[in-house]
């Protein structure tokens, strides 16, 4: 496709500078010739400017793991767009399950988060996936329709292709339990289709990445179904020689 992959890596909450600084050193040898493929770490807020002076002039972009939606104000513990912009990292993920889940993170406030990325120059990653409660009632699609419409309901129609939109079934996050390609494809499929009323054009650019228990050996499978366009990897983002294994199969 004209879509060039991305393999972005959530490192969640994990690494402090020094070990996110050991795994940089280990990573840029090993990605120093992936033409055709874009890179990017998610490290907590806490090594973001180490991993942006590091990996400056490589291949690998650094993205931020949240972000508030207010440019300023009384929101103790939180981070502005323009706050990691000025860091210069690439972009931020958005909606990620366990925000969701555990953060009361909301479809309203995604809704003004994803267009503040937006604004600010940085390149949102929203996730979107069902439960395994969902996915057993038939309620997926129902479910990605929700969250696309309501999380992208403030952005416009020219600015839909710069959202990475990553679908990640809740039920393959940490689980080992991967989606099978037939699924992943579907509701990437689902994904992009959702993109195309809104625009076409739109749909035919952005970007749709599987996440949930990618792995070296699965990776290859699943971003080259017609609808994949990369990963949002955990687990095996945390290595060196596996978050390289991942980009590789990428290529
Ligand atoms: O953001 C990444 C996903 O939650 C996937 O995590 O690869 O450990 O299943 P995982």
């Amino acid at each position: 496709s004209q879509r060039t992959p991305l393999i972005a890596g959530n490192w969640k909450l994990n690494k402090t500078i020094a070990e996110a600084e050991e795994f940089i050193q280990a990573l840029l040898p090993r990605v120093f010739a992936a033409d055709g493929v874009d890179i990017g770490i998610c490290p907590p807020f806490t090594s973001l400017q180490a991993m942006v002076d590091s990996a400056r002039g490589s291949a690998v972009r650094v993205y931020a793991q949240n972000m508030h939606q207010a440019e300023s104000g009384a929101y103790t513990g939180e981070v502005s767009a323009a706050m990691l912009s000025e860091l210069e990292v690439q972009g931020v993920v958005l909606g990620h399950s366990e925000r969701r889940e555990y953060f009361g993170e909301t479809d309203k406030a995604l809704a003004l988060k994803v267009p503040a990325a937006l604004e600010a120059g940085l390149e949102p990653i929203l996730c979107v996936g069902e439960t395994e409660e969902e996915r057993e009632r038939g309620d997926t699609e129902r479910k990605l329709r929700h969250q696309i419409q309501e999380d992208l309901a403030k952005v416009p129609e020219d600015q839909l292709a710069q959202v990475v939109i990553a679908y990640e079934p809740i039920w393959a996050i940490g689980t080992g339990l991967t989606a099978t390609p037939e699924q992943a494809q579907e509701a990437c499929a689902f994904v992009r289709a959702l993109v195309a009323q809104r625009s076409e054009e739109a749909a035919a650019q952005v970007r749709v990445l599987y996440g949930g228990s990618m792995k070296p050996d699965n990776a290859a499978e699943l971003i080259a179904l017609p609808d994949v366009d990369g990963g949002l990897v955990g687990g095996a983002s945390l290595d060196p020689e596996s978050f390289a294994a991942i980009v590789e199969a990428a290529k």
